[in-house]
């Protein structure tokens, strides 16, 4: 199969939520989700202060995505029309068809299952459209909710990599995750269901 370029697909739209491309008029929205030091407290970034971090952190994703090893989303609230959330796709390896993942949703929007519902759609777009075989993940072992959303996925852990972050200045292990693409497409006939788009029959 010959592998399609790594840009974004058009936006995906699930029950609660549409997850597209980011813009820089979600800027202010996002300083509310990064702007906590809860919610960064496992991330491998400081909390952002200030819209300045806001705007150095979107010239860095568009620097990223302009090289095509990376596309990075925000999900949208559909209801509020609120930015809640970010996820990313990054370090892409073409010749592997491979890419690691990355997320982020707003502390006031926590334990709703919005995470696994933009997830869903991103990881269906990212095996189908995008035609990966492979998705990664990091995560710190102390973040059991980010673990137990990986594995509701259907991710396996692979290990644990010692020291291979300094996150707000100290050394710390990462537990590894991978999905494959047959691996998706157990978890999604099971998941699949529970999140229709808007518009699907089922
Ligand atoms: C990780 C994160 C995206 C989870 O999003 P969420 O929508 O709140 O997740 P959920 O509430 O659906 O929880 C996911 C799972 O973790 C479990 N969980 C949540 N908090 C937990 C806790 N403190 N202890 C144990 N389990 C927990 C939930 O029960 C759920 O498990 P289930 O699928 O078996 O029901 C969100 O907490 C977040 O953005 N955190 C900060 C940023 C971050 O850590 N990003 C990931 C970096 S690797």
């Amino acid at each position: 199969m010959t592998t399609p370029p790594f840009l974004h697909p058009e936006p995906l739209q699930t029950p609660r939520l549409v997850v597209r491309p980011v813009a820089d008029y979600d800027l202010a929205d996002l300083l509310v989700v990064n702007g906590n030091d809860e919610v960064t407290r496992y991330l491998p970034y400081a909390t952002w202060a200030s819209m300045e971090d806001a705007q150095a952190w979107l010239a860095r994703m568009q620097t990223a995505q302009t090289s095509g090893s990376t596309l990075q989303w925000v999900v949208e609230e559909t209801a509020s029309k609120t930015v809640i959330a970010a996820c990313l796709l990054f370090q892409y390896d073409a010749g592997s068809a491979r890419a690691e993942l990355g997320y982020v949703l707003g502390r006031p929007w926590w334990g709703q299952g919005l995470m696994r519902e933009a997830l869903v759609a991103l990881l269906d777009a990212a095996f189908t459209t995008l035609a990966l075989r492979r998705i990664e993940a990091e995560v710190d072992p102390r973040n059991v909710a980010s673990g137990a959303l990986l594995r509701s996925l259907g991710f396996a852990a692979e290990g644990i990599l010692r020291g291979r972050w300094v996150t707000k200045g100290r050394g710390c292990d990462v537990e590894s995750f991978g999905l494959l693409r047959d691996d998706w497409l157990l978890s999604k006939k099971k998941l699949l269901p529970h999140y229709p788009r808007p518009e699907s029959p089922i």
